[in-house]
């Protein structure tokens, strides 16, 4: 029997293209997908990152020209390989949409054209897919800027043979951001005005592509179990709970892995020091020493180290780390390590309480890959008090790095750490501080609690590191768990 084949296609990956763990996420799985012996082909967009990434971009013979709206629009397709890997990428290359300074928007704000960037992606894919012969299985899709390929295939839109065969999945990495345009949009997709009803693709009299993609796809995934019953309700269903909820047993939730190869403190090549669980103690106090140092915080071993990686984004729980923060500032002896960049208000407040408090709070507003893991390696603990969090990696890195999270108990953040209580502490499984209640008072009240055991119960704290340390996020569970999936799709009738 001839290998799965898949095609991966979505708006980021690492190392090519990157804004948060979506990219993350789509470097890694295909890499953890091929090591269980499915081929993958992954598809992306040739942004200016991707053609400045230094990587290898070989020519391929495919030009074609995709008919949008009244245009027809040409492109090329080229490929690269995902690093030390056996997975092919291929880049949609046409530099009007995509040889662009950001991927979805510029310092003036989100591109104005993007329906008809990410329309164009889509169609540009199917028709690659064809003209390469790739004999593609599965379709696996990200988030809105894919949505459409699940309705292209279910419609067998241009009538490509391939898609007689192949079914389609859409993974929703956050579901808050929809890709919803003027309905007039509609003409771009090339879909028959039929579909544009509430059941399909119409969402309160606009066009909606995780709409689109969440209707037609044969399975939708998320990236936890909790966020995938989350979505459900209204709480969190971003208007699309009930829709969602309709998708009954072929909506599922799978927790994302690590990449290991570059998120682990005894091989990390960011770090002033590297370190295992064996030797965190030591090898924790040098990385915390070079980061106070690096951001100009007072060289002090003993006090607690807060980190933050982070985008400047509502989601993040930033109206309740403003308040505590403007508070503890003055109050408590902590310092507190911040990276992220985002929502310009956010970086004010920030910038002016690093100014205020340099001796307790650093705040870099900047993109820094390095600077991100040293602040999980050089931190005591990892502050992630999402409003909500479909996943969430960042509290996976810090496991690894020996960093506790002190994490909103919502989505992948529910699933992937374990609150510290006399039974978890009993059995083992603590590794982290959790709170309900999504509330300033709550927030604080844990980060009393986690400090505690910092200050003054230092052998549970170890035991808390180390569980965090040595416990396993890595892809090859998740990856055999989208095996199944991949499986289950294809045997169920069209
Ligand atoms: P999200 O995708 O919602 O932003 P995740 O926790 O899944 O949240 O992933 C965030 C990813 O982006 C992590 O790899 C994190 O290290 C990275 N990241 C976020 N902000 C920055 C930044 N300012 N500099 C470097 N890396 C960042
Ligand atoms: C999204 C989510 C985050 C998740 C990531 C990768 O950006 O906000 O929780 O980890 O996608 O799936």
């Amino acid at each position: 029997m001839n290998p799965l084949h898949v095609a991966s296609i979505s708006s980021e990956m690492v190392p090519l293209a990157k804004t948060g763990g979506l990219g993350d996420v789509c470097g890694a799985l295909p890499i953890a997908l091929d090591a269980l012996g499915c081929r993958c082909s992954c598809f992306l967009p040739a942004y200016r990152s991707v053609l400045k990434s230094g990587l290898v971009l070989e020519p391929t013979n495919h030009t074609f020209t995709i008919h949008i709206a009244d245009r027809y629009v040409a492109c090329r397709l080229l490929k690269t390989r995902l690093p030390n890997s056996q997975v092919d990428v291929y880049l949609i290359d046409q530099p009007q949409y995509f040889d662009r300074d950001g991927f979805y928007s510029d310092q003036s704000g989100e591109y104005r054209d993007n329906c008809e960037r990410f329309a164009f992606f889509c169609r540009a894919v199917i028709e690659a897919i064809d003209q390469l012969e790739l004999d593609i299985d599965i379709v696996h899709c990200h988030d809105w800027q894919t949505g459409l390929v699940p309705a292209y295939l279910r419609t067998r839109f241009g009538g490509y043979a391939w898609m007689d065969r192949a079914k389609s999945i859409l993974t929703i990495h956050n579901l808050a951001y929809q890709g919803r345009f003027w309905h007039l949009d509609m003409h771009l997709t090339g879909m028959d005005w039929q579909y544009f009803n509430w059941e399909q693709m119409e969402f309160h009299g606009e066009l909606n592509l995780m709409k689109t993609g969440i209707v037609f796809a044969d399975t939708v995934t998320t990236v936890s179990p909790t966020y995938a019953s989350e979505i459900t309700t209204p709480e969190h269903g971003c208007g699309l709970e009930t829709i969602l909820a309709g998708r009954g047993e072929h909506l599922l939730g799978i927790v994302n892995g690590v990449d290991y190869a570059h998120w682990n403190p005894s091989t990390d090549v960011h770090l002033p020091r590297q370190y295992s669980w064996q030797d965190w103690q030591a090898g924790k106090a040098e990385c915390k020493a070079a980061l106070q140092t690096e951001l100009n915080l007072p060289l002090q071993a003993g006090v607690p180290l807060i980190g933050i990686v982070s985008r400047l984004a509502d989601q993040k729980g930033w109206d309740l780390i403003i308040p505590l923060l403007l508070h503890w500032a003055h109050s408590h002896d902590v310092q507190w390590a911040i990276l992220g960049t985002g929502d310009p208000e956010l970086e004010a407040q920030l910038r002016n309480l690093a100014q205020h408090h340099p001796h307790r709070v650093s705040a870099s507003l900047e993109f820094s890959e390095g600077l991100a893991h040293r602040i999980e390696a050089a931190s005591d603990m990892f502050l992630m008090p999402s409003r909500y969090e479909p996943c969430g990696l960042n509290q996976l890195y810090s496991l690894k790095y020996g960093s506790v999270p002190v994490v909103h108990a919502t989505g992948g953040l529910n699933d992937t750490v374990v609150d510290t209580t006399d039974e978890t502490l009993a059995d083992g499984t603590a590794s982290g501080f959790c709170f309900a209640g999504y509330s300033v008072a709550n927030l604080e009240e844990t980060l009393h609690r986690a400090l505690d055991f910092y200050l003054h119960r230092r052998e549970h704290w170890a035991q808390i590191v180390n569980a965090g340390m040595r416990s396993d996020w890595s892809w090859n569970k998740s990856a055999q768990r989208y095996m199944e999936v991949f499986h289950q799709t294809l045997s169920v009738e069209a």
